[in-house]
């Protein structure tokens, strides 16, 4: 039996033993900096000479490790060994099935730390946004195993007299799981495990920037008792394997999250019947946000400031939940502005290794330039109050950058940064402020200062995005508090920790009996 779900708590980094705990952990991680990781195909380690190579973003010299690539040749043994799999997989007692993923969790949250210092060291993430990145990994892993557990006798329905009516789930087949690099643990563990638990095999690409977690993660599965063939790992250049993996027609469900642009053509590419293939492909596309926070002129404007700031700066930004845009009534607007600005400047921006580090760099040198030409644009589109200004000479750092006064309709206003880069606009009233806060193509997440119940009502029919908060900052969803998924061009919705959440990997069956 097993406890109800709550989330993993975060780490309080005040304490004197966890400050000490975190550093150990940095330490070990810093001892296995470099290693070579192999691919995984049917329980067997493979390695090939073409390696993918993981940097710090901090350091660009250090490597965190090398990764073996699939080729197209390999990725067919993976499928080849995932649909063998499947075949046992998909009639083993899904409780057993959970019991891989509680299992996962205890080793997961064993090694919680280093598994955070390792994100601190691949991905670039302070210390707070790392502990909060592998929480939801192990949140994910809890969640997921127990609502498997739930679903595993169907759904009730109707039976007349003299018929016996049942309700099933069945799993598809061989899933392919593309993850982003911005929660390199939380999203690669909840989109490998969600069609792991409900009886589908998984070929796992993780992303080229943030490999050797994913990496560590595939021992975390395989030491917790996944069997051969159900877990594949196929890292490689999406350039090279990723068409392959979604056109491929032992491929049945594709959970991707990422780019707008990456999703759509994925999207696009699975919709095509491939020769032999006898099934439609499920796709799963989690896209990207433009997402705003409206400040009320009814506001508590330390909430707001707070909000704002979290919203745009945690983790510089690269959060597809980040809070990029601000819509302020114009009689707070002036105050707003000004006191986002001062607290902006007070940031600490450096190395996340160390601990009062609040923004680190960005991942790499695509990221740093197209968040730096953004920049320039913003110098052209608004008011540069804070930041403007970058270094990449050791790591890719990206002060974190204000720009007020933007057109409703400015290129900044309306395209994903994915950086440290906010804009503000004044509108006239809240209605004006709701619509600008809608006038983007993405509907991931949306906040609300305010302390107008009637205007909090409004919002809640007219804002239209996914996750709308109210009163806080529109980062941080908590698996099983905050289903976590976006309209628009955000996304399918699949709410990720959410209670629907595994219907995406399962084929309901109704099968009728007369009596
Ligand atoms: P990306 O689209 O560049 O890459 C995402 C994944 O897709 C990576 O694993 C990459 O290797 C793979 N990929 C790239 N091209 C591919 C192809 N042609 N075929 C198959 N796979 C391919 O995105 P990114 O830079 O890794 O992540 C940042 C983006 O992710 C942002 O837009 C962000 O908003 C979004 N995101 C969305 C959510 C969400 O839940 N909606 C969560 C996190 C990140
Ligand atoms: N779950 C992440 C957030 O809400 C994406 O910020």
């Amino acid at each position: 039996m097993y406890t109800a779900y709550r989330h993993e708590p975060f780490t309080d980094f005040t304490k004197e033993e966890n400050i000490k705990d975190f550093q150990q952990a940095l330490e070990k991680v810093e001892g296995y900096l470099g290693d070579d990781y192999p691919l995984l195909i049917d329980g067997e380690k493979v390695t090939t000479d073409d390696k993918l190579v993981s940097y710090n973003p901090a350091n660009k010299e250090e490597i965190i490790g090398t990764v073996s690539k699939a080729t197209p040749e390999l990725v067919d043994k993976a499928f080849d060994a995932a649909t063998r799999a499947f075949e046992t997989w998909r009639h083993t007692n899904p409780t057993a099935r959970a019991e891989v993923l509680f299992r996962a969790a205890a080793i997961m949250r064993r090694r919680k730390h280093e598994f955070s210092a390792l994100l601190v060291k691949e991905a670039g993430k302070p210390w707070k946004e790392a502990d909060a990145d592998i929480a939801e990994a192990i949140d994910f892993l809890e969640y997921y195993a127990r609502q498997m557990i739930e679903l595993k006798q169907g759904k009730p329905i109707n039976s007349r007299d003299g018929e016996f009516n049942q309700y099933v789930y069945q799993p598809m087949g061989a899933a392919v799981t593309i993850p982003p690099w911005n929660f390199a643990g939380a999203i690669m563990v909840g989109t490998t495990v969600a069609p792991l638990v409900t009886g589908n095999t998984v070929l796992l690409k993780p992303a080229e920037p943030t490999p050797v977690i994913a990496a560590k993660f595939v021992e975390i599965l395989e030491e917790a008792g996944a069997p051969k063939g159900v877990i594949n790992f196929v890292p490689g250049e999406p350039s090279e394997i990723g068409d392959y993996l979604v056109d491929h027609p032992k491929t049945s469900i594709i959970t991707f999250t990422g780019s707008r642009a990456t999703g759509l053509r994925i999207y696009e590419r699975a919709a095509v019947v491939q020769e032999g293939q006898q099934h439609l492909k499920r796709v799963i596309a989690e896209m990207g946000g433009k997402d705003t926070v409206v400040v009320d002129n009814e506001a508590n404007l330390d909430t707001a400031v707070d909000a704002i700031i979290q919203s745009a700066f945690g983790f510089s930004g690269q959060k597809c939940s980040a809070g990029s845009r601000v819509i302020v009534h114009e009689d707070v607007y002036d105050e707003v502005v000004e006191r986002v600005g001062e607290r902006t400047k007070a940031l600490i921006v450096g190395d996340p290794a160390s601990k009062d580090t609040y923004m680190g760099p960005v991942v790499n040198q695509k990221a740093f330039d197209k968040i730096t030409g953004y920049i320039e644009i913003g110098k052209e589109e608004g008011r540069l109050i804070t930041g403007g200004d970058a270094d990449n000479s050791k790591g890719y750092f990206i002060n974190p950058t204000i720009f007020a006064d933007a057109a409703p309709d400015a290129r900044i206003m309306q395209e994903e940064i994915f950086g440290p880069v906010v804009a503000f606009a004044k509108a006239k009233n809240y209605d004006e402020a709701l619509d600008i806060a809608n006038n983007t193509e993405y509907g991931l997440t949306g906040a609300v200062i305010s302390n107008n119940s009637e205007h909090l009502e409004k919002a809640k029919h007219h804002f239209h995005v996914g996750n709308l908060y109210f009163n806080r900052n529109c980062t941080g969803a908590i698996v099983g508090y905050h289903p976590f998924g976006g309209f628009k061009m955000s996304g399918t919705d699949a709410k990720a920790g959410g209670p629907d959440h595994l219907l995406q990997y399962l084929h309901p069956k109704t099968i009728s009996q007369m009596l």
